[in-house]
């Protein structure tokens, strides 16, 4: 049988679906994926995003952080693959999405139920009085950009190397992970935990696997059960078209 009339009748028939996606899950909206050879981290050293090193070298870390993730990131639109995920939740064919995605495009395209394991981009955290700020709303070219109402140093939202991963997104990801029977893993190596550990859960407790991804991952030969290999936004209309 065609593996995408497969995976589309095993959603069908689920009981709880939930989407893990990655980066590739973006890339189709314009976002570079972190790993491979085009990705960030090719161009970029990770360390920018070492929390000790930020916090010891704000004015060398920032700059590197506004060009990736708001010069990059800013215009970003979300693609059919997101969309088609926000009409599924909409239509129950799917409980909810974690993500380790922190570009709000789950968000932007509708979807209600997503679990940010990696944090939010969108907003800054002032290290020091706690206060919230829209990241669209402050001056990034400040340097070190500061909290306006108590001088603080302003730290975007999401969780660099060394920090841990956020409540309530933490507790409700491993729980889908022991709820859910089907897992949909989109665009993700598998490389970065504890994040990767959620699929490895969830198939422990008998949920089947399906992944999109164009090459394989560290899912791919371990614990997926169908690969669709293909572009999110592409297999995701395919399957769309097959489920409904
Ligand atoms: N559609 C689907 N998948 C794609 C596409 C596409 N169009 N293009 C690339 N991919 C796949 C790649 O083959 C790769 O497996 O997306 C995956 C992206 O992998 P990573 O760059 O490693 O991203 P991710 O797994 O989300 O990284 C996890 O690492 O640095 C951190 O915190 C960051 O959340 C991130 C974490």
């Amino acid at each position: 049988m065609d593996s995408c009339q497969a995976a589309a009748d095993r959603i069908r028939g689920a009981r709880r679906v939930i989407a893990f996606t990655g980066a590739g899950v973006s890339v189709e909206s314009g976002i570079p994926s972190f790993r491979g050879k085009t990705g960030l981290w090719s161009r970029y050293d990770p360390e920018c995003l070492n929390i000790d090193r930020f916090l010891r070298s704000p004015e060398q870390t920032w700059p590197v952080i506004r060009d990736i993730f708001y010069d990059y990131f800013g215009q970003a639109r979300p693609n059919d693959a997101h969309r088609i995920l926000s009409e599924w939740e909409r239509d129950g064919l799917i409980a909810g999405i974690i993500t380790q995605n922190i570009d709000n495009l789950h968000f932007d395209a509708g979807s209600r139920v997503v679990h940010e394991f990696h944090g939010n981009s969108r907003t800054l955290v002032c290290l020091r009085c706690g206060a919230r700020r829209l990241a669209a709303d402050t001056d990034l070219h400040a340097i070190p950009p500061l909290c306006p109402i108590c001088g603080g140093l302003l730290k975007p939202d999401f969780v660099f190397f060394g920090e841990a991963i956020p409540e309530p997104a933490r507790t409700q990801a491993f729980d889908e992970a022991e709820l859910a029977d089907l897992f949909l893993l989109i665009g993700t190596t598998g490389e970065v935990g504890p994040a990767n550990l959620i699929p490895r859960i969830a198939k422990r407790n008998g949920a089947y696997i399906v992944e999109i991804n164009p090459e394989p991952s560290l899912y791919t030969g371990s614990i997926t059960d169908i690969h669709l290999a293909g572009g999110a936004a592409e297999i995701m209309r395919k399957l769309d078209e097959l489920v409904r």
